[in-house]
C-alpha cells in the first residue's frame, strides 16, 4: 500500500480505520486502538437531538480536546437542520471530522427512519448531508451499507449524491441495511463504487485477519479497510493490520502475557472513564473477549476454551473496580513469560 488516504486535510497514518460500535468503541477503546496503529477511530453514534446530550450515556460519548486526532465524531439522525446543528456543536466542541450514520441497522435507529432507514429515501439523504456538509468547515464523511434490500443495492446512487454534496470521504459496510448481520459481506458493490467516484472509500465488513485486509483492499481497489467486531479482545489487530500492509511481514504475535497487561491497562481506563457502578459492568464484556481471544492462541484450544469460560464467569461476580484489578493482577501472575524472556 503505497498511498495513505486523506479526510480533508488529515493526512491518516494507516489504510486501517477502527469501524465505530455503539457500546464498544469508547473513548478508552479508541485511544488504545489508535495508540497500536490505527488511521482512525470513529467515536460510537450520538443522537443529533442536542436537548438529549446532557445523557450520561451522550456525554460519555462526546469527544474530549485530547481525544486522539483526527477527532471524528458519528451523528445520527433524518431531519436535516438538527443534524446540521448537532455537526456544528461538536465542531465547535473540538471535533476534526463529523460522520454520519447511514449504517446501523438497529430497530430503535431504523424505527425513527434513521441509520441504514435513511438508504429508502434519496431525497432526503441529499438534504441531510446537503445542509450538514454546509453547517460546518471540517471535513464530512458518510458511513453506509450497500442498500436498503438486496433488489435495492443504491449505494453506488447515495455515493454520487455523497460526492455532491461535498462528503469528503464514505465507509461501506459490504451488507445491505435489511440483512443486519446475516450472512457474509460481499465487496462488489463496495468496488463498483470505488471505481466511479472521486472521494476515498472505505470497505468494511467481516474483515479479521492482516491477510483478508489486503485482498479486500486489493479486490476493492479502496482507500483503507475499516474494522469492527475483528478488534474486540483484540485491540491491537489494526496494528496488526497496518504492519502487514506495509511491510508484507506478519507482525511477531504478542505473548499471552503482553495482551493481558493491554487487559489490565484498558480495564483501568474504563473505570476511569466511566466511574466504577457502570465501568466495573463494562468492563465485563470486554474482559469477557480478551479471554477468548488471548486463549484461543494456546495452544490446548478446548481446554482453554474451559478455562475462559469459567475465568469469565469469576470475573462476572466481582463488583469493585478493586476487586476486578486484583482479579486481573492475579492472572498476570499467573501467566509464564514468554520462553527467553527475562523473569
Ligand atoms: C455492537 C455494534 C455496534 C455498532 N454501532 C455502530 C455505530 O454506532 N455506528 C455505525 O456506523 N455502525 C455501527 N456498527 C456497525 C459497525 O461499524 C460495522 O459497520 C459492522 O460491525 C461491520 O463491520 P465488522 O464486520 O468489521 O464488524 C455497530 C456494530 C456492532 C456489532
Amino acid at each position: 500500500m503505497d498511498k495513505l488516504p486523506k479526510i480533508g486535510p488529515y493526512q491518516l497514518v494507516s489504510p486501517v480505520l477502527l469501524a465505530p460500535m455503539a457500546g464498544i468503541t469508547d473513548r478508552p477503546f479508541r485511544q488504545l486502538v489508535m495508540k497500536m496503529g490505527a488511521g482512525l477511530a470513529t467515536s460510537e453514534m450520538i443522537t443529533s437531538k442536542v436537548e438529549l446530550w446532557n445523557s450520561r450515556k451522550t456525554q460519555q460519548r462526546l469527544l474530549l480536546p485530547d481525544d486522539n486526532e483526527p477527532r471524528s465524531i458519528q451523528i445520527v439522525g433524518n431531519d436535516p437542520e438538527l443534524m446540521a446543528q448537532a455537526a456544528k456543536l461538536n465542531a465547535q466542541q473540538g471535533a476534526q471530522i463529523i460522520d454520519i450514520n447511514m449504517g446501523c441497522p438497529a430497530k430503535k435507529v431504523c424505527k425513527k427512519a434513521a441509520g441504514s432507514a435513511l438508504m429508502r429515501d434519496e431525497k432526503l439523504i441529499a438534504e441531510i448531508l446537503d445542509a450538514v456538509v454546509k453547517a460546518v468547515n471540517i471535513p464530512v464523511t458518510l458511513k453506509t451499507r450497500t442498500g436498503w434490500t438486496e433488489d435495492k443495492k443504491n449505494a453506488l446512487s447515495i455515493a454520487k449524491i455523497a460526492e455532491d454534496c461535498g462528503i469528503q470521504a464514505i465507509a461501506i459496510h459490504g451488507r445491505t441495511g435489511a440483512s443486519r448481520f446475516t450472512g457474509t459481506a460481499e465487496y462488489d458493490t463496495v468496488a463498483e463504487v470505488k471505481s466511479k467516484i472521486n472521494i476515498p472509500v472505505f470497505a468494511n465488513g467481516d474483515i479479521t485477519t492482516p491477510k483478508q485486509a489486503k485482498v479486500v483492499l486489493e479486490y476493492t481497489g479502496c482507500d483503507a479497510i475499516m474494522v469492527g467486531r475483528g478488534s474486540q479482545g483484540q485491540p491491537w489487530l489494526l496494528g496488526e493490520i497496518s504492519y502487514f500492509l506495509k511491510t508484507g511481514q506478519l507482525k511477531k504475535e504478542l505473548s499471552v502475557l503482553e495482551k493481558g497487561k493491554i487487559a489490565q491497562n484498558h480495564i483501568r481506563q474504563i473505570h476511569d472513564h466511566y466511574g466504577e457502578r457502570i465501568g466495573v459492568r463494562i468492563a465485563r464484556k470486554h474482559l469477557a473477549w480478551y479471554a477468548e481471544k488471548a486463549l484461543a492462541s494456546v495452544a490446548d484450544f478446548e481446554q482453554s476454551k474451559q478455562n475462559s469460560h469459567s475465568f469469565v464467569q469469576s470475573f462476572h461476580t466481582l463488583t469493585t473496580a478493586d476487586d476486578q484489578n486484583k482479579f486481573i493482577e492475579n492472572i498476570i501472575k499467573n501467566i509464564e513469560p514468554p520462553k527467553g524472556a527475562a523473569a
